[in-house]
């Protein structure tokens, strides 16, 4: 019998490129999501972006229930109504600015949501789980490419980049408490692109709040032009410099992160980087985007943002000596496939209900 994963943030952008990954490699899927950043489905319905999922993995979910990671009581039911045997854990509240400005809204959802997801997963007998954790627990790195040694958790500027690392000390307690569990951290990059059927891909619902997503939305004509902060840093053209990774190279990492949780040999907590090891400017990126979309992004560099820092790499050679997991795709395809979701979507799901 196929083995049930229950994600948790399945509806938003990497959940959902990662849930057909899941399907494709023959694992049920169970989705809970609370829609607070992803467009619902009406009534009884799922979101769009799950009903694309199904369509394109050719599979069904087994279930999907919308629900906040906060309702401990509505979480264990869905634990009641299914044997699930492991969690892939995306959801959270994830746009730095906004931590900054609603901090206990953040720590809610992303710490309290975990805890609440922990003790139900505990009750339920259940101690498999892949979270979602992010480069920002590095800080300003002290030396690149970071790798997975490097210290955590000094120098955290927002909320956002506290609750990841919070949540990731969490489960190193979890384990080191109980042989039982078996929790994989992914530290992601920056995800960027989307399905290559055009079919999928990033929709914030308010202002986006990383560069390729902007630099599309300039590209479709939604937004005037690009401000590029600072291009006075110590990198090749001046710009901000950052690892980035194609969502479906990343999905594909969740399924061997689940393949380390299900293995005989695998105990306790692991981190691992996901990223390419490749740093690419603003600069790099626009012209890269042009390039694919054959469309003009007007850009003016404005100063430089408070917290960003000059460059951030990683090294990935633990996840491919580890799980076997490296990077495929390059940037010109990161930069094909979000234009082709972005052309075809310019409403993002809004306009497939
Ligand atoms: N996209 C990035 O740049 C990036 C980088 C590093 C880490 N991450 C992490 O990866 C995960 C997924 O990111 P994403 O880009 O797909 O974000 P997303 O907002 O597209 O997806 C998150 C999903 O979780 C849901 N959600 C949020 N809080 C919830 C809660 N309390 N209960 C139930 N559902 C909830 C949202 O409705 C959304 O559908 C997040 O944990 C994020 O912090 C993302």
């Amino acid at each position: 019998m196929s083995r049930l994963i229950l994600v948790t943030g399945g509806a938003g952008y990497v959940g959902s490129h990662t849930t057909i990954e899941l399907l494709a490699a023959g694992y049920e899927v169970v989705v809970v999501d609370s829609c607070v950043n992803c467009v619902a489905g009406e009534e009884g319905k799922l979101p769009p972006s799950l009903v694309r999922v199904q369509e394109l993995a050719k599979k069904s979910l087994v279930g999907f229930y919308r629900v906040s990671l906060t309702d401990a009581l509505a979480l264990a039911g869905v634990f009641e109504k299914h044997r699930v045997d492991a969690v892939v854990h995306f959801a959270a509240l994830k746009a730095v600015g906004e931590s900054v400005e609603k901090p206990l809204e953040y720590y809610q959802s992303n710490v309290s949501g975990t805890l609440t997801l922990l003790q139900v997963m505990r009750e339920a007998g259940v101690h498999r789980l892949v979270y979602s954790s992010s480069a920002t627990v590095y800080g300003a790195p002290q030396y690149l490419p970071a790798d997975e040694q490097h210290p955590t958790g000094a120098g955290l500027t927002n909320p956002y980049g506290k609750t990841k690392y919070f949540c990731e000390q969490v489960m190193q307690d979890l384990a080191a408490s109980d042989k039982e569990w078996r929790l994989v951290s992914l530290r992601y990059f920056n995800p960027v692109g989307a399905h290559p059927s055009g079919r999928i891909g990033e929709d914030p619902l308010g202002p986006p709040n990383n560069l390729m997503p902007f630099v599309a939305q300039v590209a479709v004509g939604k937004r005037e032009e690009l401000s590029v902060f600072g291009n006075d840093y110590d990198t090749p053209d001046g710009t901000g410099v950052r690892d980035y990774v194609h969502v479906v190279d990343l999905a594909e990492g969740h399924v061997m992160a689940l393949d380390k949780a299900f293995s005989k040999s695998f105990r306790g907590y692991a981190s691992y980087n996901l990223g390419t090891g490749r740093g690419v400017s603003v600069l790099e990126m626009i012209e890269a985007f042009c390039r694919a979309s054959g469309k003009p992004v007007p850009y003016r560099v404005v100063g430089r943002r408070a917290g960003d820092v000059a460059s951030v790499v990683a090294s990935c050679s633990l996840a491919e000596e580890q799980l076997g997991w490296r990077a495929r795709r390059d940037l010109q395809e990161m930069c094909e496939d979000a234009w082709r979701w972005q052309k075809l979507h310019p409403n993002g799901f809004r306009s497939c209900q």
